[in-house]
């Protein structure tokens, strides 16, 4: 089974990026042949900046080698580094109904929060059916903001396999509903574009800032909190605390007598602990840059062997 799933090199990673997708992405790996990517060519319907890319490139894989990519066992690299995914979206394109892509909310979404219209940002999901169809991949795990792309990807998948032979797999989004959504600082889903994040790797003293900095509401320790269940440390400390730490503070605030400073205390102690050994190993890459663009190298090459025939296949089916 060959699962795959790209991330684009848009900003900082976050620790809703880290629930929603790298940690999925790291626990797949046992499940069958793991393809990750760093999608640079779709962040360029975004960002402009070269510098700023290459930057973010290098700090997404950090993050995911970090964070548990074994590249003994799954093939990594970056996106334009395997150019037939551009040769195979023309192909695609070729096949691609109108209406379909018309119908595709990310567009209009990026629209509405300012990105100008392009032809790039128009024709991305077609880009992302070539990345997931180059590999004949099976299963796509992606967070449910992704989850239209993969069926766009179906549907050009059969369309191609009608017009020209059964040339492609027909892949399988794969959602996880348990981390879908990860609460930000001010309670809505965490988002690069809402200012709201917590990072995976931030700065010790501003992430503690950042944190003790939660606005909770206007209530004194003593008084019970009936909805605990709600409160946002309790929320995220589900995530990083040792089972029975949520439980426990939850139960507390419920009673009364536990402070909002403390809870924020505790909150971030945790979420320190969680990552302390992904921040070791990451600081530990960031100083063996050379073994971070090998591993890149490599994965490129693999990865290139995979879509060589795949795509010859597609231009001999297309009369090319
Ligand atoms: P952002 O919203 O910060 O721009 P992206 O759209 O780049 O994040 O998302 C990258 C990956 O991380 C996607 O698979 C997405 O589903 C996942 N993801 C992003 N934010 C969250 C969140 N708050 N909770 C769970 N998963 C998330
Ligand atoms: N579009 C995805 C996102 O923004 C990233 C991505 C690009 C991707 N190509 C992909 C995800 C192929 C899965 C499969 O999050």
């Amino acid at each position: 089974m060959r699962i795959l799933t790209g991330i684009q090199p848009s900003g900082t990673l976050h620790i809703g990026n880290y629930f929603g997708a790298i940690k999925p992405a790291v626990e797949l790996q046992a499940r069958g042949d793991a393809f990750y990517f760093i999608a640079d060519y779709h962040s360029m319907t975004t960002l402009t900046d070269p510098a700023k890319r290459r930057e973010n490139v290098l700090n997404v894989a950090l993050d995911f080698l970090a964070c548990g990519l074994d590249p003994a066992r799954s093939v990594f690299w970056v996106q334009s580094a395997v150019p037939e995914v551009c040769e195979l979206t023309w192909l695609l394109g070729t096949v691609a109904p109108m209406g379909l892509i018309e119908r595709a909310h990310s567009y209009k979404d990026k629209l509405a929060r300012g990105f100008s219209p392009s032809f790039g940002l128009f024709a991305y999901p077609v880009l992302m059916a070539a990345d997931i169809l180059l590999f004949n991949s099976n299963i796509v795990p992606v967070g449910r903001d992704q989850k239209q792309h993969v069926e766009i990807t179906r549907d050009i998948a059969i369309k191609f396999n009608l017009a020209y032979g059964e040339v492609f797999t027909v892949p399988e989004p794969e959602i996880r509903e348990d981390a879908a959504t990860v609460p930000g600082l001010d309670g809505q889903k965490m988002s690069k574009s809402y200012g709201n994040t917590i990072d995976i790797f931030g700065d010790e003293k501003a992430m503690r800032k950042k944190i003790m900095g939660i606005v909770m509401d206007s209530r004194t320790p003593q008084e019970p909190k009936p909805d605990a269940d709600k409160n946002l440390a309790v929320q995220l400390l589900r995530l990083f605390a040792p089972a029975g730490v949520a439980k426990d503070t939850e139960e507390r605030l419920r009673a009364g007598g536990l402070g909002y400073g403390d809870l924020k205390k505790t909150l971030f102690g945790h979420y320190w602990d969680y990552f302390a050994a992904a921040r070791a190993k990451r600081a530990e890459l960031a100083a063996n840059l050379d073994y971070v663009n090998k591993v890149l190298a490599d994965g490129a090459a693999r990865a290139r062997t995979v879509a060589s025939p795949i795509l010859k296949k597609a231009r001999e089916a297309c009369g090319l």
